[in-house]
């Protein structure tokens, strides 16, 4: 069965607020659609810990760069709603680009520092286009848990900073990576890849494994790992590095040498396809 669906926000705030009168916790999921088991597995958690779950479906243009994929990015919104109704969705929230930004909207929340290394660099002005998109469904639901995923780590780092930095009065929940069987981590970017590049492609997920073993044998310094992460990308004759990087998953700090909680992370393009993947060292993932 699908479940409700709102376009607007006057229509998303009168479907939430019976619940929130009944004193249920209300549960988001946001999403940009295309969903497949890892969005899948964030319905699943929120369904299990919240009362009023809300799925917030929205290709938002404001993270994309002007060359990147936002014309192309996936939108089968009939099947996203089958999963969300299957996954027990109690309200699927897909509004248009001039809901979310009508004529004349020009505010923006930034988190400055985080938002301009690794994806940040990369991707000018993403994490700017997320943290406002992200801020805006907070105000509009006002959940009182979010979800989120792992396999964004810079994300859900740059969010939780805005959380406590603007004392929204949300709770976040991380998410493990859902991976495929052979490691790649689940993405609506992995349908791109050809043949080939896919079979490729599980070398970000192997390079991350080989790297947290290293540090497991012991290996401290930050940039010995970082070179068996670029050295092991390498072997793909088809990828392209973007960034390997370890960093303090605290602070987002690049490191020299490991810290308790290490986050090690890789983006890697394939042709036109750019794929990211991460680990924790020190937790299971
Ligand atoms: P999207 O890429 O659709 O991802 C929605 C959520 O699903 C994010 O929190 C993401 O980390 C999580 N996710 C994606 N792949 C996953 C996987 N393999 N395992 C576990 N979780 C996974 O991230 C966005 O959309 C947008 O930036 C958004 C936060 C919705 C703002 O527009």
């Amino acid at each position: 069965m699908k479940p409700p669906t709102a376009a607007t926000v006057d229509a998303v705030r009168q479907a939430v607020a019976p619940a929130r009168r009944r004193g249920q916790t209300v549960g988001l999921v946001p999403t940009m659609g295309a969903l497949h088991e890892g969005h899948a597995s964030l319905i699943r958690a929120a369904r299990a810990e919240t009362d009023f779950v809300v799925v917030s479906i929205f290709v938002n243009p404001t993270q994309f760069g002007p060359h990147e994929d936002f014309a192309r990015y996936p939108r089968p919104l009939e099947q996203d709603l089958d999963v969300c109704g299957r996954e027990g969705a109690d309200l699927v929230f897909a509004p248009s680009a001039t809901e979310m930004y009508p004529d004349g909207f020009c505010t923006v929340v930034e988190v400055r520092g985080a938002q301009d290394v690794l994806e940040g660099a990369s991707r000018p002005g993403h994490f700017r286009g997320v943290t406002t998109v992200v801020l805006k469904l907070f105000t509009i639901v006002l959940p009182d848990v979010a979800y989120f995923g792992q396999k964004d780590a810079q994300q859900a780092w740059i969010i939780g900073r805005m959380v406590r930095d603007l004392n929204l009065p949300v709770r976040l929940r991380i998410c493990p990576t859902v991976r495929e069987p052979d490691g790649l981590a689940l993405s609506s970017r992995n349908r791109y890849l050809t043949a080939e590049q896919r079979r490729q492609a599980v070398i970000l997920s192997h390079a991350l494994r080989e790297a947290q073993a290293l540090a497991e044998a012991g290996e401290r310094d930050a940039g010995a790992i970082q070179k068996a992460l670029v050295a092991r990308i390498a072997t793909a004759p088809d990828a392209v590095l973007d960034y390997a990087a370890v960093v303090d998953a605290d602070t987002f700090q690049p490191v020299a040498r490991l810290p308790e909680r290490a986050l090690l992370a890789v983006a890697v393009k394939f042709g036109g396809t750019r794929l990211i993947d991460n680990l924790l060292l020190g937790a299971r993932d």
